[in-house]
C-alpha cells in the first residue's frame, strides 16, 4: 500500500542512511506556534523526547521507542562480544519502557524489537540493520493499519456525519494517518464528514494545539471547543458520533485513554449518541484482564495550574493530574481496529478479531 500520499503530518523522520544517518522529531510541545525538528542522536536523546513530550500518542511513542533502540545499538557497531551487546540491548529496552507507564504500544514495540535481537544470530553491524529495519516496518505498518482502520471506520457514518473527538490522535500521534482522526480524515475522503468538534483536551491541550492544528492541515471542517461545552452541543442534536483513539485496550474491552475521554462516554449514553474507539491491534492488551488493572500516568502539577507559562491557579493549592481515564467497556459502542469493527462481549470478539489475522 502506497501511504506517502497519506503522511502529510508526520511526527518522526530518519534522514540519511542506517549507518551515517540520524532521528528527527517534531517537537510537539512548540506547536502550532513553532516547527521545530530536534535531532536524536542516542537512545537517551529517544527517550528523553518521550518522556519530555517532544513526541506522544500511543502508537508514535512505540515507534520512537523502536528507533531509539537501534540508534543506541548503533554505538555498539563492531564490538561483537555477545554477552555485553545482549545486556546493553537490555539496558536500552528497560530505560525506554520507563519512560511513560500507559500507552502498551511502548511495551509492545519494544518486545517486537526484543525478540528479533533474541533470536538474532549476525554481528553487530546486521543487527543495527535489522532493528532500523524492524523500526521502518513498524512506522509503515502502523500508517497502512490506520489506512485499513479508516475504511472500516467510515463504513459506519452516513453522508453529513457530525463527528466529535479527544486528544490528538491523527499523523502527529501516529505513523502519519491517524486512528480516530484517521477515520474522521477517511470519512472526509469519502464525502460523509460535515462537521469535527474538537474538544480542546485539558489540560495538557492536545485538541487545541495539535487535532486543530491537523485539521487546517487536512482541510477538515472543524470546530474547537472547551471539554465542557461538549454536553451542550449534544443536547443541541449537533453531534452524531463520538471516536477517540485509546492507549490501551484490555481483555474485558475496557479502555484507557486522555483524561476526558469517561466523561464523553457518559455524556453519549445519555443522549444515545454512538461512542466509537479506533485501536490499532498494537493497542490491545490481551494479558490485562480489566481496566482497574492499568496503570495511570500522573503527570505534574504545573500543567494544570499554568497555561504555558503562566500561573492560573493559586500558589499551595492541591492538584490531581490523572494524564489517562478508562472508560468502561459497557459504554462503548464498537472498537474500530485494522482487521474489523469489534461490538460486545468484547471479551470474546477482541480474542475471534485477532485470532482472524
Ligand atoms: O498524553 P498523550 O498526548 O500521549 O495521550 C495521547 C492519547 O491519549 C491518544 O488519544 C492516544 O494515544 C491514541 S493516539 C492515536
Amino acid at each position: 500500500m502506497d501511504t506517502q500520499l497519506e503522511r502529510r503530518v508526520v511526527p518522526i523522520r530518519w534522514i540519511g542512511n542506517v549507518i551515517h544517518g540520524h532521528l528527527e522529531m517534531l517537537d510537539q510541545r512548540l506547536l502550532p506556534v513553532s516547527e521545530v525538528w530536534h535531532r536524536m542522536a542516542t537512545a537517551e536523546d529517544v527517550a528523553a523526547g518521550i518522556r519530555d513530550m517532544v513526541i506522544r500518542g500511543a502508537p508514535a511513542i512505540g515507534i520512537a521507542a523502536a528507533y531509539g533502540l537501534a540508534l543506541g545499538m548503533r554505538e555498539y557497531v563492531g564490538r561483537d562480544q555477545g554477552e555485553q551487546v545482549a545486556s546493553e540491548f537490555e539496558r536500552l529496552a528497560l530505560m525506554l519502557a520507563k519512560t511513560r507507564p500507559t500507552a502498551v504500544n511502548l511495551f509492545w514495540a519494544i518486545e517486537r524489537c526484543q525478540m528479533l535481537a533474541a533470536s538474532f544470530e549476525g554481528s553487530s553491524r546486521e543487527l543495527v540493520v535489522a532493528l532500523f529495519a524492524e523500526a521502518d516496518a513498524i512506522l509503515h505498518e502502523d500508517c497502512e493499519n490506520n489506512l485499513r482502520m479508516g475504511r472500516f471506520g467510515a463504513e459506519l457514518f452516513n453522508p453529513g456525519a457530525r463527528i466529535l473527538t479527544h486528544c490528538n490522535t491523527g499523523g502527529l500521534a501516529t505513523g502519519g494517518y491517524g486512528t480516530a482522526l484517521g477515520i474522521i480524515r477517511a470519512c472526509h475522503a469519502a464525502g460523509k464528514l460535515a462537521h469535527v468538534w474538537v474538544d480542546e483536551t485539558r489540560p495538557y491541550l492536545q485538541g487545541a494545539r495539535l487535532t486543530a492544528w491537523e485539521c487546517l492541515q487536512e482541510g477538515l471542517p472543524a470546530t474547537l471547543i472547551t471539554d465542557n461545552m461538549a454536553a451542550h452541543f449534544m443536547k443541541l442534536g449537533q453531534v452524531d458520533a463520538v471516536i477517540v483513539g485509546t492507549d490501551r485496550v484490555v481483555a474485558n474491552g475496557d479502555v484507557a485513554n486522555k483524561i476526558g475521554t469517561y466523561g464523553l462516554a457518559v455524556l453519549c449514553k445519555h443522549h444515545a449518541i454512538p461512542f466509537y474507539v479506533a485501536a490499532p491491534i498494537s493497542t490491545i492488551d490481551l494479558a490485562t484482564a480489566h481496566g482497574d488493572d492499568i496503570v495511570i500516568e500522573q503527570r505534574p502539577a504545573q500543567e494544570v495550574t499554568h497555561i504555558g507559562d503562566r500561573r492560573l491557579a493559586p500558589e499551595g493549592i492541591g492538584v490531581a493530574h490523572p494524564a489517562f481515564d478508562v472508560t468502561p467497556a459497557d459504554l462503548v459502542t464498537a472498537i474500530i481496529t485494522e482487521l474489523g469493527v469489534a461490538r460486545a462481549p468484547y471479551a470474546k470478539s477482541l480474542v475471534e478479531l485477532i485470532e482472524s489475522a
